[in-house]
């Protein structure tokens, strides 16, 4: 039990410290980092999904007008680590999927390089690729554990005779889709060796985390930590695929070692993310359940078939939510693999929550129907007590809460029984629960400084449009007990103190901690009245850690859906959602990050798709012309509300982490609100009127 920091500027709906330079566009990204005479790279890609390149003829792109540079797995200096394949750029002939990167031009424009990478003819040994996921593979394998090091399967119970002998019992197979996380910003650098060569190294990324980056390229290029220099300070958006560094940040390192002393940029082109920058795996959900006629669960399970590249293993946590959202005497959860020839698969918001909270919240609608009950209070009944999987008390879960506060908001008791006609359209109300684990990293430190009569926070947090710039002094000046106008903080920047990832919704939590502790100690220190220069130190890991609880956010999301009866066009005009998240720090960024997570959940639901092209093994529309995400005319009125709630367990603030939650459940009350204005049940997303209006009455 913690005591909880009071909260004066916590609690404020301050507007973005970064807002006004974003606004004004002095806000300095990555590739537009202010370096003398850069060049620019561009990368050359496989043309084919698996094989050896048997040669590559760069002779026409060397001979191009402004070209410094070019690399190929042949000419490339080999690096000092190739353990992770994903950052081996350059180091071997091998293909393993269709937009690999295989060379690099350096040129002096970015129109040059490209041109000249356009010329750079791949010869290779290309063999036959597979790439198709499928649930009846027979080369499915358990990999040691998935995402974020849980087990790969649990069992408690007998799911299989609880099943036989139930009174009610759904077996349904649930399908998500690709999806890419596409950031508006793609992913940049600049970079830049010292022109010693061997020396010092400096790369203006566009990063989750600096340290986190610096780690990684430190370690392939067999440099000390000291000697590299990774500065971050705006991110135009993330959504985990900057969480951990991509092939190209290795490829222009190396790129500019090739010119020591000259700055190399390279920012991914749209349709290069698709193949480059990581991915949501397409998930296939076989979910169990079995029920007494009062709805309460007998067993709960899901079998979770995914895919993986076949040279570096990323596995998507998606059965994990399934082990503690509700009570049910007998469960199962499992994870299988297809290692295929397709791109590495990575974090995308929530992963594992945010597809494993698709399938067996759409199961539960379709339980409640068969049973007859409201699917509000099937989820009710089903709430457990401790956590069903550690058996840990929760440190606090106002599920029931979330869902009788977002049901009165939303207007839920005029739902009715079923299809409803406003003229040509069908009108649907649906609902899913939401969950997301409150997670703190291991490190992180934060320094506190007095300077020039200010208050100086630092510590290399990464604020991906998130709000990490203005909570951070919010909190800040609560633990110094000043006014939140006399704190500055400084992040984005290895030069500070070391910083986790901006990922698992563990920012705020984990730098929070640090920076709350470094106040304590400087207060300490120095007392109520410091002097210039006076500087103290805090570490995450002093910081009070709770073992004994459960700590996980919740909330509940309420869908309307209009299915029109002639085209079967969907519409949401309404999504409405009540989260329990601990403490918001400022509502303001808060709500931010819930809206955003709930309409990115819509997007998810209705149009987002990556449309695998099996023979050709890439995605067929890899750009944003066809990619379609939610813009405005596809959004409705999204409203995010919030318990206040208390958690003395989680941390000195009592926050939980919101980034993810909002994209948690979305799709499934989509699903579920389009059941309930058509009697069509969808089970893959996305929700496209071909799979809804072959049902239509
Ligand atoms: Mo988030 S996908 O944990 O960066």
């Amino acid at each position: 039990m913690t005591d909880l920091l009071e909260p004066r500027a916590m609690g404020q709906s301050l507007v973005r410290r970064d807002g006004e330079a974003k606004v004004r566009g002095t806000a300095t990204y990555a590739y537009e980092t202010p370096v003398p005479a850069p060049a620019y790279a561009h990368p050359v890609q496989a043309t084919v999904a698996r094989g050896r390149v048997t040669g590559m003829d760069t002779a026409a792109a060397e001979t191009m007008d402004g070209v410094l540079v070019v690399l190929t797995p042949f000419t490339a200096e080999r690096l000092a680590s190739t353990e992770d394949w994903e950052y081996a750029v350059l180091q071997t002939d091998e293909v393993a999927f269709r937009g690999q990167l295989v060379g690099v031009v350096v040129a002096e424009t970015s129109e040059v390089a490209r041109q000249a990478a356009d010329t750079v003819r791949v010869t290779y040994d290309e063999q036959s690729h597979d790439a198709v996921l499928s649930a009846d593979r027979d080369d499915l394998y358990a990999p040691e554990q998935v995402n974020a090091g849980h087990p790969t399967d649990t069992a408690e119970g007998d799911v299989a005779a609880a099943m036989a002998t139930a009174e009610v019992r759904l077996e349904q197979t649930y399908e998500t889709a690709m999806y890419h996380n596409n950031p508006l910003e793609p992913h940049a650098t600049t970079a830049l060796w010292d022109a010693a060569g061997d020396g010092f190294l400096t790369l203006w990324d566009s990063t989750q985390g600096v340290h986190p980056a610096r780690a990684a390229v430190s370690e392939v290029f067999g440099l000390d930590e000291e000697q590299v220099r990774v500065v971050c300070p705006y991110v135009g958006g993330g959504f985990g695929s900057k969480g951990t560094p991509h092939a190209n940040l290795v490829l222009v390192t190396l790129a500019a070692r090739a010119l020591p002393g000259r700055a190399v940029k390279l920012a991914l082109t749209r349709q290069q993310m698709f193949s480059l920058a990581g991915y949501r795996t397409p998930t296939i959900q076989q979910v169990h359940l079995a029920a007494d006629r009062t709805g309460r669960l007998r067993a709960i399970a899901i079998d979770v078939v995914e895919q993986t590249s076949r040279v570096k293993e990323f596995a998507e946590q998606t059965g994990v939510p399934t082990r503690m959202m509700y009570a049910a005497p007998n469960r199962r959860t499992t994870h299988r693999l297809a290692a295929l020839d397709v791109p590495i698969p990575s974090w995308m918001r929530a992963p594992g929550e945010c597809p494993g909270m698709f399938g067996p919240e759409v199961a539960l609608d379709e339980l409640a129907e068969t049973l007859g009950m409201d699917p509000v209070q099937l989820r009710i009944v089903n709430e457990p007590e401790v956590d069903p999987d550690s058996g840990k008390p929760w440190s606090s879960r106002h599920l029931v809460e979330c869902l009788r506060e977002g049901a009165e908001r939303f207007g839920w008791d005029s739902r009715g029984p079923g299809r409803r006609r406003e003229g040509h359209w069908f009108v649907g109300y649906g609902v899913a629960s939401s969950v997301y684990p409150t997670m703190r990293q291991a490190t992180s430190t934060a320094t506190v400084r007095f300077e020039d009569g200010r208050y100086v926070a630092e510590i290399g947090a990464a604020d991906l449009g998130t709000g990490a710039w203005t909570v951070l002094p919010q909190i800040a000046a609560d633990a110094l007990g000043v006014d939140v106008g006399d704190v500055d903080v400084r992040i984005g920047d290895t030069r500070y103190p070391t910083a986790s990832v901006a990922g698992g919704s563990s920012g705020t939590n984990t730098w929070g901690s640090a920076v709350v502790q470094a106040a304590r100690e400087f207060r300490g220190k120095f007392g109520n009245d410091p002097r210039d220069g006076d500087e103290a130190t805090g570490n995450v890991d002093q910081a009070a850690m709770d073992e004994d609880h459960a700590a996980y956010a919740f909330g509940a999301q309420f869908v309307e859906a209009r299915v029109h009866a002639d085209t079967g066009e969907i519409r949401v005009p309404r999504l409405s959602g009540v989260f329990a998240a601990g403490r918001i720090i400022n509502p303001r960024t808060a709500r931010s990050q819930f809206i955003g997570g709930m309409t990115m959940g819509l997007s998810m639901a209705l149009h987002e798709n990556s449309v695998w092209d099996p023979r050709m093994g890439q995605v067929a529309n890899h750009d944003l012309a066809e990619y379609h995400i939610a813009v405005n005319a596809d959004v409705g009125d999204v409203q995010a509300h919030w318990l206040d709630e208390h958690d003395p367990y989680v941390n000195v603030m009592g926050s939980k982490g919101i980034g993810e939650i909002g994209i948690t459940g979305t799709a499934a009350a989509v699903v579920n609100a389009v059941h309930h204005a058509t009697g069509v049940r969808v089970r893959s997303l996305p929700v496209t009127l071909d799979k809804v209006l072959p049902g239509l009455p």
